[in-house]
């Protein structure tokens, strides 16, 4: 059954929404810039979009859900920020190829785990040429029994295996040390750049069976 997003808004039942930016994003920013365009997926009540506007980027928090973007929009707003309600997978085309970043938390893990490989095309959509994807992954929601909701959880040779070269370059990738309480070692942060190349269906793409290798290699930015 897919997740009926916007019930669970107007439930109240949002565990996921911990009031708070998500650490790991806290710390790269402490240490990092991210500037330009952002693109959040999956914003939910927008925490992390307004973290990133207080560094002065220009972010669109998207959210399939209105209740999640009615949410998100009661906040002040924090800087250049606007939320649009909308499908990721069918990113409307006047924002396609414009982001130079997109911040992926907790979006991935909540769409179904045969919709990945869409996830990579919309994400890769979204980006200009050269842009970034910065993400935090859930690898270990430990769910009880087989997961028949989210969160899914991932391993990082499928990550490998899906943002594999040349569609992303993989910068760096690490532990992060600052997570909500309970996920220690539990998420995954990557830091990936978009090709320059078109946005192709994965499926024609070559399969590059130096992938891994490749993406182990922490080219510099
Ligand atoms: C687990 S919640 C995480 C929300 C937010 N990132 C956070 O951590 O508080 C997943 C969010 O993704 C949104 N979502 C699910 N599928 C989506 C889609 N196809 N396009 C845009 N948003 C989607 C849901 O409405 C929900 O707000």
């Amino acid at each position: 059954m897919p997740t009926d997003w916007e019930a669970q808004y107007q439930k109240n039942e949002t565990p996921w929404d911990k009031g708070t930016p998500s650490p790991g994003l806290l710390n790269f920013l402490s240490a990092e810039k991210v500037s330009g365009r952002v693109l959040v997926p999956g914003c939910g009540a927008g925490h992390d979009v307004r973290a990133l506007c207080q560094g002065g980027a220009e972010v669109v928090g998207l959210d399939i859900a209105p209740s999640a973007v009615e949410s998100a929009q009661s906040f002040p707003a924090a800087g250049k920020e606007r939320y649009i309600c909308g499908d990721l997978f069918e990113l409307p085309r006047d924002l396609r190829g414009t982001f130079d970043w997109v911040w992926e938390h907790t979006c991935f893990c909540a769409i179904d785990p045969m919709l990945r490989e869409a996830y990579v095309e919309a994400v890769h959509t979204a980006l200009s040429p050269q842009g970034n994807l910065l993400a935090i992954f859930y690898l270990d929601p430990q769910n009880d029994g087989p997961a028949e909701g989210p969160p899914f959880e991932v391993t990082v040779p499928e990550l490998d295996s899906l943002f594999f070269f040349p569609r992303f370059t993989l910068i760096r990738e690490w532990l992060p040390l600052r997570t909500y309480p309970g996920r220690e070692n539990r998420e995954w942060m990557r830091l990936m750049r978009r090709s320059w190349t078109q946005a192709l269906p994965v499926s024609r793409l070559p399969q590059n069976t130096c992938a891994t290798a490749l993406c182990r290699c922490h080219i510099p930015p």
